[in-house]
């Protein structure tokens, strides 16, 4: 039987790059597992942060260092950590070196499917996905519509409002409005202040990894957190805060007939999930299965298929609540259309605690995307 060819793309411009080249690492591992070995040949393309796309021996080299190419250094050699190509994956290398992006995914040629697993801005927000599908190329997970919705804060509250999901209360400011004269800006705040009271979160619609994002408790910090993350985006959202959330997630796999995991919970002892909680080792610790009553985790698998419909995910996503164990309420706090997927990442140790390993995890994957399209 012929192998798939299967185009890893990974890095990208987003502040979540280097997430992402150890997503497509372990990706890249659970392909050329003994188990897929026969069925699937990589064809690794890394995007630099700047956009440009590298194919061939440097998209290996990236993929076997483990660390982003110094940007303009094009033609780095596979070797680039001491250890060599081969050693990671069973690669197969498309005899391209750098590619324009906009014929990159002809000139790598031979793709039969794609999996695009790039996180955050250009890449999980529906921009890569609209380029794979006018290409008419297979890919793994959401389609435009699924991870733009997926990406955009204000759209999937929208979203999930119409589904019935319940969420915390929330305001949508514009930028404009935070940019305002002297007269406006006060207002809003008063009404910030009134509909939510603090605290309250402030987030730009747009960016993921809690890039400004602030947890402001007075007037004074709602200020400095409006105009903070009016400089990361236009649109922007205010949340209630939910009182001591236990942090709760589920990954979802599927098209039409998406199951839910077990549950898992991150805890930390930052005051909330921050950027430096996130990525620095040791400051926050996972639990699956989390340890929660039956008819939570229940609800909360319940949950998380719906708002799998609600925004039109397909192949995977990983779904995040807030359960207030003080009142038993869960609150859905949002999406992830292509969530962390490094070895440690909860997304797939979700899945292997629900009986899926990584390597059967990544192949249910690809042949979902063949499905889909
Ligand atoms: N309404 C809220 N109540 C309590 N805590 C919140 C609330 N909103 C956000 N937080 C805290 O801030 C963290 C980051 O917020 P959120 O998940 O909305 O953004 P993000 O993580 O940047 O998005 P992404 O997961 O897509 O990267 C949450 O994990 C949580 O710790
Ligand atoms: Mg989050």
């Amino acid at each position: 039987m012929a192998k798939l060819r299967v185009g890893l793309l990974f890095g990208g411009c987003s502040g979540e790059h280097e997430v992402s080249i150890r997503s497509a690492q372990a990706i890249a591992r659970g392909l050329s597992d003994p188990a897929n070995a026969d069925r699937y040949e990589l064809a690794p393309v890394y995007i630099q942060k700047d956009g440009r796309w590298l194919a061939g021996e440097t998209a290996i080299g990236v993929l076997a260092a483990g660390v982003p190419l110094e940007l303009g250094g094009v033609d780095a050699p596979a070797e680039a950590s001491g250890e060599t190509a081969s050693e990671t994956t069973a690669l197969q290398a498309p005899n391209v070196a750098a590619v324009d992006r906009w014929q990159s995914t002809a000139q790598v040629g031979g793709v039969d499917v794609w999996f695009p697993i790039l996180h955050g801005p250009n890449g999980e927000d529906g921009t890569v996905q609209g380029m794979l599908t006018l290409m008419q190329a297979p890919f793994v997970g959401s389609g435009v519509l699924g991870s733009a919705l997926g990406m955009d804060k204000i759209a999937m509250k929208m979203a999930f409002a119409q589904a019935g999901l319940s969420q915390v209360d929330y305001k949508v400011v514009r930028r404009s409005q935070v940019y305002s004269n002297p007269c406006i800006f006060p207002k809003l705040c008063d009404e910030i202040e009134a509909d939510l009271g603090y605290p309250c979160f402030v987030k730009p619609a747009n960016l993921g990894s809690s890039v400004g994002i602030a947890k402001a408790r007075t007037r004074a910090q709602l200020e400095a957190a409006l105009d903070s993350a009016a400089s990361y985006d236009r649109r922007l959202i205010v949340e209630a805060a939910v009182p001591a959330p236990r942090e709760v997630e589920c990954a979802v796999l599927g098209n039409d007939n998406p199951q839910a995991s077990v549950v898992g919970e991150i805890t930390y002892k930052s005051d909330f999930y921050d950027y430096e909680t996130k990525y620095t080792e040791g400051l926050a610790d996972l639990h699956i299965p989390a340890n929660l009553p039956e008819a939570i985790a229940r609800q909360i698998q319940e949950m998380s298929v719906r708002a799998f419909e609600a925004v039109d995910a397909a192949g995977l996503a990983r779904v995040d609540f807030f359960y207030c164990e003080s009142t038993g309420e869960v609150f859905i706090n949002e999406i992830n259309t292509m969530p962390g997927f490094t070895a440690t990442s909860m997304y797939p140790m979700l899945w292997a605690a629900s009986g899926v390993p990584f390597p059967e995890l990544v192949d249910r994957l690809v042949k979902l995307a063949l499905e889909e399209r």
